[in-house]
């Protein structure tokens, strides 16, 4: 109130001596004038309200609590699988659920890995030492960044900011890679892809022979949700921005899977184990203990309302975890 009294007063008296140097031309230039010096006017006496200000405010706040936390030397963001692992070991549930896939792509030291979806990279670090090439491939900018530092010693490694949804995208140096490799992995990440797998499935059938393998970590839907279940989820995938027609039953998977091309009359045996029971609700009981711990301190909303997402999966069943293992 002060700055804009004292910037109209300025302004007023800016206009007065310009009227009396010059007969402005037309109205609206003297207007303009007006307006202009009450605007800078303002800038510095808006700084000088702020100094005043800034000599009152705290600079504390409750960021400090960053100060306090030990670096946890993992950046693990998949659910976990919470099957002999203590309850508060995010990091090992994290890495039980990448080793359940290395194993089911039966992961060798002759094989060329493709790996979709790496985030951080700790599946890299993971992985790469198990495998004589590999490729990852990751959708966000950020975390590839936070990937490529992390894997910078891993000289048969090779890692991609690239959409998985569209495989035929792909620069000719991914493609050529990634045409190379006779194992597929994909970690908690293609319920992600748009508008649906179809596209990447029949890409990975085209890159496998036998020998080969496919082991994804994967979200699907129950066999009949109510109508409100179904509601539920698509507000869910809404604020997740996720497709919900990924969200397919155990079966429509398989038919997918077959339209692809991985059919047993072409050898492919596909098998889909239902782990929801080590998932869901472990990373549900974790996140409340977090929140129990840090929620006061951190901002811990998005986990927590995710933590009631994952207990309601868990009780009704309306979305499974499973691990898909397609093998030649
Ligand atoms: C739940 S996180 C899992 C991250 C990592 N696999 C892990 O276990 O820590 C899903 C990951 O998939 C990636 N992703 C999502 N959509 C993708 C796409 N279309 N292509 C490639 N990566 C994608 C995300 O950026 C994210 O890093």
């Amino acid at each position: 109130m002060f700055v804009s009294a004292v910037a109209v007063a300025v302004a007023w008296l800016a206009g007065r001596a310009l009227h009396a140097v010059h007969t402005p031309a037309d109205a609206a230039a003297h207007v303009l004038l007006l307006v202009g010096a009450f605007v800078l006017a303002r800038l510095p006496l808006r700084a000088l309200a702020a100094l005043r200000a800034g000599r009152t405010r705290e600079v504390y706040s409750l960021s400090h609590v960053l100060l306090n936390l030990t670096d946890p030397g993992t950046l693990w963001n998949n659910m976990g699988l919470w099957r002999d692992v203590a309850p508060d070991d995010f990091p090992a549930a994290a890495t039980a659920l990448a080793a359940r896939l290395a194993l089911a792509a039966a992961l060798g030291p002759a094989d060329r890995l493709l790996d979709i979806g790496v985030g951080c990279g700790d599946q890299t670090l993971l992985y790469a030492p198990q495998v004589a090439a590999y490729t990852g491939v990751t959708s966000l900018d950020a975390q590839a960044a936070v990937a490529a530092r992390r894997c910078k010693g891993l000289a048969h490694a090779a890692l991609y900011t690239l959409d998985a949804s569209r495989p035929q995208s792909w620069p000719a140096a991914a493609l050529e890679r990634a045409a190379d490799c006779n194992k597929i992995v994909a970690l908690d990440c293609l319920y992600h892809l748009a508008p649906d797998r179809r596209e990447f499935l029949t890409y990975a059938h085209s890159l496998l022979a036998a020998g080969g393998a496919f082991a994804a970590a994967d979200l699907v839907r129950g066999d009949s949700p109510s109508f409100l279940q179904q509601l539920g989820l698509r507000v869910v995938c809404a604020f997740a921005h996720t497709p919900v027609a990924n969200f397919v039953t155990v079966a429509d998977y398989v038919r997918l899977l077959e339209s692809c091309g991985f059919t047993a009359a072409a050898g492919w045996t596909v098998s889909v184990e239902d782990v929801s029971a080590d998932v869901f609700d472990g990373l549900a009981r974790f996140i409340k203990r977090r929140d129990a711990s840090l929620g006061a301190h951190l901002q811990f909303k998005p986990y927590s309302s995710f933590a009631k997402v994952l207990a309601w999966w868990a009780r009704s069943g309306v979305v499974r975890s499973v691990v898909v293992t397609v093998r030649k």
